[in-house]
């Protein structure tokens, strides 16, 4: 179905005066004397919205919606007509309303529409006035909404189709990492196609078949081999997956003029420098274990092969899915009485969804600056004092039920032996992202904080759910 540019009937947007003084400024949202005839506002309601996320597409039967957008934030709302026998059937327009035009909305129902928030930092604020209420009187009814949000509507592909010169290829999206971006990527409504193990990506062959009639301007690779300890085992398999993979994704990336974000490790590093600072991207690498040397191989086989490529070296990851330290603590302190951690290893730990973050932000700035960062939260600790802070913050929020204490025993890193020796002192420098990304970058303990309470919540729906 075909759309064009156009006025929409019934669909009125109005400048919204800002009156200021020296305490502010004012703004009449509505006066029933300047609505159309009959429109009575039944209730209102209003919506925070992040940074690059959209709300809708979607219409009403029977409401008319009467949207403010007067900032904080701007928007862009889109909107179709829908309306069989509407004399504009198939005219669509565009408005950028909110902080830099401060405008109101008024849209009849059968009108589709949708709005994002554009702006760079910014939670934006909309107001509604819809004349229905929701779900009805008492919320007895039906929601009054058809919905046009999933990746296969027109009206949703037609929203994000501006987007789609940023069409990414998310690859490992069942991973650790993976996963989280791939929920933000979601949240954000932007372009992507996703992969994990059934596109092999040591089969280059099979990249080829997938990308086959995609447009792809991005890749963003969470794919790798990651099992530290079993890699001074597998050493083909680890290099193979790190080394091999990267560099069919490189080549693959090159051939079809893709920019490609990859994710290495502070394994590269042998952790003996000075623990003043942390290792900046210049810093000379001399990796001391497999996993460490396989993911500098790769980095080598971008390097060699391509231009526009970020490489983002990242360390001590937890997040929702998979497993972590974090995950392993908690099931320790739950199991024993006694839980010994090395204390003489230092890092930063990483919470994979503010990695996420700033890789979308990296795709979204799209600006060629490119080469290796280096990203973790902000920090510096011990396992040992990772483990406390786990543990402290998690009694706290009531993660680890009963009175029973737990001893966290501080040992040395060879009372506890490893396949896959650890560098001492993994610390990045993370100046060069925050300078070049105007990032501020949050601390490991509210990162923690902020997962820990994410547990709690998940833990409370589950129980929730149980009891019904
Ligand atoms: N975890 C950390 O602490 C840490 C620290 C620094 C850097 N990193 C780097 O960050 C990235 C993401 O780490 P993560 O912990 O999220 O990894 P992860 O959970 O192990 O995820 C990797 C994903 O890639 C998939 N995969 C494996 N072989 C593949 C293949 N041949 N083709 C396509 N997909 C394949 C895996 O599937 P299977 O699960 O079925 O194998 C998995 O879903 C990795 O590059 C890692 O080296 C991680």
């Amino acid at each position: 179905m075909k759309f064009k540019n156009g006025e929409i009937e019934g669909v009125i947007a109005k400048k919204l005066t800002r009156f200021s003084d020296e305490r502010g400024y004012l703004v009449e949202t509505f006066r029933t004397d300047n609505l159309p005839n009959k429109l009575k506002p039944a209730m209102s309601y209003i919506s925070y919205t992040s940074p690059g996320v959209t709300r809708g597409p979607h219409e009403h039967e029977e409401q008319t919606d009467i949207f403010c957008f007067m900032g904080p934030g701007n928007f862009k709302i889109k909107l179709w007509d829908n309306r069989k026998g509407s004399k504009t059937l198939r005219c669509c327009r565009e408005v950028i309303g909110g902080e830099d035009n401060p405008v109101r909305i008024i849209v009849p129902p059968g009108v589709v529409h949708g709005y994002r928030n554009i702006s760079e930092e910014t939670d934006g604020i909309v107001i509604n006035y819809p004349d229905k209420l929701y779900r009805g009187w008492g919320k007895k009814e039906e929601v009054d909404e058809i919905r046009h949000e999933d990746k296969e509507d027109e009206f949703y592909l037609d929203f994000i189709k501006e987007d789609k010169s940023q069409m990414i290829w998310l690859i490992g999206n069942k991973g650790m990492l993976g996963s989280d971006i791939e929920k933000l990527l979601k949240e954000k409504r932007m372009a992507y196609w996703a992969s994990d193990r059934e596109v092999d990506i040591i089969d280059y062959k099979a990249l080829d078949k997938f990308a086959k009639d995609k447009q792809i301007n991005w890749i963003i690779n969470c794919a790798g081999y990651t099992r530290v300890d079993k890699a001074e085992e597998e050493i083909e398999e680890s290099f193979r997956l790190n080394r091999d993979g990267v560099r069919n994704l490189a080549l693959f990336s090159n051939k079809r003029k893709i920019k490609l974000i990859h994710i290495s490790a502070d394994y590269v590093f042998d952790g003996r420098k000075e623990r003043t600072a942390g290792y900046s991207e210049d810093d000379k690498t001399n990796p001391i274990n497999t996993y460490g040397k396989s993911k500098l191989a790769g980095e080598e086989e971008i390097k060699k092969t391509l231009v526009e490529y970020f490489i983002i070296r990242t360390a001590w990851l937890y997040g929702k899915e998979g497993n972590n330290f974090v995950y392993t603590m908690l099931r320790l302190f739950r199991e024993r009485d006694l839980v010994k951690v090395v204390e003489d290893q230092w890092g930063s730990p990483t919470f994979t969804a503010d990695l996420a973050e700033i890789i979308l932000k990296i795709i979204k700035s799209d600006v060629d600056k490119y080469g290796i960062y280096h990203f973790t939260n902000e920090g510096v600790t011990t396992w040992y004092a990772f483990a406390q802070a786990i543990y402290n913050k998690a009694k706290k929020l009531g993660l680890l039920g009963g009175k029973r204490q737990v001893e966290i025993k501080p040992i040395k890193a060879n009372e506890y032996p490893t396949l896959a020796k650890r560098p001492v002192y993994s610390v990045l420098s993370k100046d060069k992202i925050k300078k070049e990304f105007n990032l501020k970058i949050r601390s490991w303990e509210e990162a923690l904080e902020d997962f820990l309470s994410f547990l709690k919540i998940k833990e409370e729906k589950l129980k929730g759910k149980e009891r019904q």
